[in-house]
């Protein structure tokens, strides 16, 4: 199974902020973007990984990721030259995907929630067909919605529909086989000049592969891409880490719980991982492995 990050994009909705950063590599509270859907990959067992960005950006994505073996990952890179469409992801990313399973997230959307790890487990166990994660939302225009049939199945998919026809939001996070590749090669583009990945994901429904997975109402799903959406998450990930003294989306105690590094992989993290509170954290997790008093 491979895994592939989207991080490319304009971020218009970001303007003036992103005129000068990458969006993915704006902080979420207190660390980048883009580790909370590298986050959700690692919790789905993928540690292949296909980051792909703006040209300009490469290379801070690479100062920050690097070749991922710190947490036990192979990351590479892809240039999107142009935002032609979330499909095209899958194009740029023909040879990695090769004849896997892959993973595709969107490099602002990040998930929290009690049982996520076992949804992905879900998706990721799944050999044939597609599967996308739908949330409830009260902006359907905003993003994919899922039309229902009268029994509950899935029946198209709407990108940004202008009427209110179902306010279930199709996320950022999809689960596709090799076959995925030609598909999204053979997309027309839609009316606003890009290919629409629920154009895609209409393909899957009609040939009745589609698995919906519904993440209900003890989820949280924020798509960071505006100023306030952004703010919102960082709001949320303070006040749960705050309370809970866990830190979310923290890419080394990931890489352990999943048995991606050992205890000496763990203790190699810690060295220059600096006095942040992500860092304390870390260095806290490490110390607490090496007594033996870390509760997994
Ligand atoms: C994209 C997809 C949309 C999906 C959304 C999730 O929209 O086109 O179907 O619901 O991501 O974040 P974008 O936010 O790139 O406009």
């Amino acid at each position: 199974m491979k895994g592939i990050i989207l991080a490319g994009g304009m971020g218009t909705r970001l303007w003036p902020v992103t005129l000068g950063v990458s969006k993915q590599l704006l902080p979420v509270y207190n660390k980048p973007m883009v580790y909370y859907p590298l986050s959700v990959l690692m919790l789905a067992g993928i540690r292949e990984i296909l980051v792909i960005t703006r040209p300009e950006d490469q290379g801070n994505f690479k100062a920050l990721l690097g070749d991922g073996s710190p947490w036990g990952l192979s990351i590479e890179y892809a240039v999107q030259a142009k935002p032609e469409g979330l499909p095209q992801a899958f194009v740029l990313a023909r040879d990695f995907i090769g004849r896997d399973r892959c993973s595709l997230v969107l490099g602002d959307n990040i998930f929290f929630g009690h049982g996520l790890p076992e949804l992905l487990k879900a998706a990721r166990s799944q050999e044939a067909g597609a599967t996308i994660f739908t949330y409830l939302t009260r902006t359907p225009e905003a993003y994919g919605v899922l039309i229902r049939d009268a029994d509950g199945r899935p029946a198209d998919v709407v990108e940004k529909p202008r009427t209110p026809i179902s306010n279930e939001a199709v996320t950022g996070l999809y689960f596709f086989g090799p076959e995925v590749v030609e598909a999204a090669a053979g997309l027309v583009p839609s009316a606003r000049g890009e290919t629409e990945i629920t154009d895609l994901i209409r393909a899957y429904i009609k040939q009745d592969r589609l698995q919906v997975q519904e993440m209900g109402r003890g989820y949280a799903w924020f798509d960071s891409g505006t100023h306030e959406s952004l703010l919102q998450a960082a709001i949320f990930v303070q006040a749960i880490e705050d309370r809970q003294g866990l830190t979310v989306a923290c890419l080394e105690e990931i890489a352990y719980r999943m048995g991606f590094i050992d205890d000496e992989g763990l203790h190699r993290c810690v060295a220059g991982i600096g006095n942040s509170s992500y860092g304390a954290y870390v260095r806290h997790l490490s110390q607490a492995v090496r007594k033996g008093t870390w509760v997994k």
